[in-house]
């Protein structure tokens, strides 16, 4: 069978699906083409994609022969699951195998925020450490401090456990809350989401985008938070409307910011970059060899069982009996 692969694979991964199947890659890591991606699905049976292809509708009425569409990464919502449903294409994710390194890279942002970890780089970088000063590069202490986990997913539960080995309490806001064992074994504790903004010092964003969480965190959730409090998205950017951001951070409503992701990704709004009070970083949550592998590897798994004609492991829109 034909399959798309949209970005390159490990080669160990890619030679699981060309053992049986004529694969194209598109073998770059920039994004594939929009035009070219339209073009190229018209006589594909298996799309392996990651998040910066949109599979939508369009797409898909271009796809009369898809049979799978499995997804190289956790977050799905650059896929029309609906619609792929609606014309019975099971879509699959990889969940589980990033949990650790987004929950690391959240911590790396915290710490970096906190401790003006990349604003010293630059400056020993620029030629300017000539001497050591007690007041001086002051951060802000993390032990003992209050973490808002907004989202209490498997990478919110992560944050968590380490949030425990840093001394800190942490209090979360969820769609569900979780039960009783779970919240003592994690030593976390259910909050509104306006008494979580008001009381944290750190609001890490833990939630999937979709209508209910796009622009979550706005201009009125911005001023709810504490001035010196710090803001860490690892999530998705629209999570939070970035020009309030910008906003808050310019005038000190907020200390500042660790952001791995962006409202209009790759693209950062105006005013971003400019700012000393923000570690910025270019979507690298799971970015790690081992995180990675798995994650190529749990795709091609999903999609190989697809084209036989079995329920992906790991299948969105499959429901319990496996039919769409
Ligand atoms: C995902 O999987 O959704 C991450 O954002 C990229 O690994």
């Amino acid at each position: 069978m034909k399959v798309l692969v949209t970005a390159r694979l490990p080669e160990e991964v890619l030679s699981r699906i060309t053992c049986d199947h004529q694969v194209h890659m598109h073998a770059q890591d920039i994004p594939m083409e929009r035009e070219k991606l339209l073009e190229a699905i018209g006589d594909v049976d298996g799309l392996l994609c990651t998040l910066t292809d949109r599979i939508d509708r369009e797409l898909l009425g271009r796809a009369p022969r898809l049979k799978v569409i499995a997804n190289n990464g956790v977050g799905f919502d650059h896929i029309d699951v609906g619609e792929a449903s609606r014309r019975s294409i099971p879509v699959a994710n990889t969940p589980g195998v990033l949990t650790d390194a987004t929950a690391d890279l959240t911590f790396a942002l915290i710490l970096a925020a906190a401790r003006r970890v990349v604003e010293g780089d630059r400056m020993v970088r620029a030629g300017d450490f000539k001497f050591w000063a007690p007041l001086h590069f002051l951060g802000t202490e993390v032990a003992g401090k209050t973490l808002g986990i907004i989202g209490m997913g498997r990478i919110g539960c992560a944050v968590a456990k380490r949030a425990a080995g840093f001394n800190m309490k942490v209090v979360y806001w969820g769609r569900s809350r979780l039960g009783d064992e779970a919240e003592h074994e994690l030593k976390v504790s259910f909050s509104s989401l306006e008494d979580l903004l008001r009381e944290s010092d750190f609001v890490s964003l833990h939630v999937p985008l979709g209508p209910k969480t796009r622009h979550l965190v706005g201009e009125r959730e911005l001023s709810m938070m504490k001035s010196s409090a710090m803001l860490i998205n690892t999530a998705r950017g629209p999570v939070v409307d970035e020009k309030a951001l910008v906003a808050a951070l310019r005038s000190g409503s907020i200390r500042c910011a660790g952001l791995d992701v962006y409202e209009n990704e790759p693209e950062l709004s105006s005013g971003l970059a400019e700012l000393e009070n923000v570690v910025l970083l270019p979507h690298m949550g799971s970015a790690t060899i081992e995180t990675r592998t798995r994650m190529a590897d749990m795709a091609c798994d999903n999609l190989l069982a697809g084209l036989a004609g079995k329920r992906p492991p790991n299948c969105l829109n499959c429901g319990s009996s496996g039919a769409l």
